[in-house]
């Protein structure tokens, strides 16, 4: 793990930016509405790509249901998480969704660090959508910000959306504070898809009229929240972090699900230092043998948080076509 030292600096410049960003709002607003924005020039997407990150599922399911709507209105659609995707393929896209959940209020850095590294998409249709928590938590500029990075790339702005489900911030539930989440344990509902469904109708009616979505951040004390280094202050909380031999069935999930190759499963160690406290292990070990320590309480995962509370979650009516 990081040491202290290294967290408090972090935590100063931190501060120090906000300060900054208090003191000349404008300079922000000025260097938002400043965006370059690539015009749509595919106005009749024959071939589209949706993929997303998604730990725990929300992400996915919205995924599957807007690469249903589109492929019901004539598209030719693939559909997968960005780790199943060959980035080289890229370029036979007229239409790309791009989805994540929100993580410390911001697009979570693996994705960040893989859209870095895209091929140019000039001039091709681009949508963002989160999944958040509750009632969330820097889910708009989480959204502007996954796009910002497509535009970044070449692609042309179609349009955000914004999806609530129940959090899978393990901690929160593992140190007492259940009755959050369980306040949205309804959620993804009906409605949810729905929203989901218009979503999709209209990034295509936006590229057809040719209209690009203004990206427009909000600035606020959330987006100043956005600067503390939330995942180190997170780490700074995690201890014990590692695999049970006796209780590891050796399923591979753990291992498939960390996004920053942390785990070495022989061993039953998590390396601290590349973890970057997404939950993704804890949240789907079938058998509680991954191990997590969150200030002293030990943390279990959304599956056991789900059969807990009894709660399955429903599925949306494409999920089954
Ligand atoms: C590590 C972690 C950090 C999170 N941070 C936020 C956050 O800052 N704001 C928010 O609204 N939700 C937050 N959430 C909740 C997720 O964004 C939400 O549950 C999402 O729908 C999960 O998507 P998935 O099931 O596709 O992984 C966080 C969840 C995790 C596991
Ligand atoms: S070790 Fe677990 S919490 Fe850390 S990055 Fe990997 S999957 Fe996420
Ligand atoms: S997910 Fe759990 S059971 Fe599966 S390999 Fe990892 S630690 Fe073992």
């Amino acid at each position: 793990m990081e040491n202290r030292r290294s967290f408090v600096k972090k935590c100063l410049t931190g501060c120090a930016v906000g300060c900054l960003a208090m003191a000349a709002p404008g300079l922000s607003v000025y260097a938002c509405a400043g965006r370059p924005q690539t015009p749509i020039s595919k106005r009749n997407p024959k071939r589209a790509l949706v993929l997303w990150y998604s730990q725990t599922g929300h992400t996915g399911r919205i995924g599957r249901i807007i690469r249903h709507v589109w492929e019901k209105a004539g598209l030719t659609v693939d559909a997968a998480d960005y780790r199943e995707i060959e980035k080289s393929t890229f370029g036979k896209y007229d239409l790309i969704a791009v989805g994540t959940p929100v993580y410390y209020m911001d697009v979570p850095v693996n994705l960040q660090d893989w859209i870095k590294t895209l091929p140019r998409i000039e001039g091709t249709s681009v949508a963002a959508y989160v999944t958040f928590g509750g009632k969330g938590n820097g889910q708009h500029n989480t959204a502007c910000g996954l796009l910002e990075q497509m535009t970044d790339t070449g692609g042309a702005a179609a349009g955000i959306g914004l999806f609530g489900n129940m959090s899978t911030f393990a901690p929160t539930w593992s140190t007492g504070n259940a009755a959050r989440i369980l306040a949205f344990r309804d959620r993804p509902n009906e409605k949810t898809y729905q929203q989901a469904r218009a979503f999709a109708d209209n990034i295509l009616a936006n590229v057809a009229a040719g209209r690009t979505y203004k990206i427009d951040r909000e600035f606020g004390l959330e987006s100043l929240m956005g600067i503390i280094p939330q995942i180190d202050l997170t780490k700074l909380m995690i201890t014990n972090h590692h695999i049970d031999k006796s209780l590891c069935i050796q399923c591979g999930t753990c291992i498939k699900k960390c996004p920053v190759d942390a785990i070495h499963l022989q061993a039953g160690t998590v390396n601290s230092k590349r973890c970057i406290a997404c939950m993704g292990c804890v949240n789907n070990c079938p058998t509680q043998a991954l191990k997590m320590n969150f200030i002293g309480k030990p943390v279990y995962g959304f599956k056991e948080f789900l059969k807990r509370n009894h709660i399955n979650i429903m599925e949306p009516a494409e999920q089954s076509e």
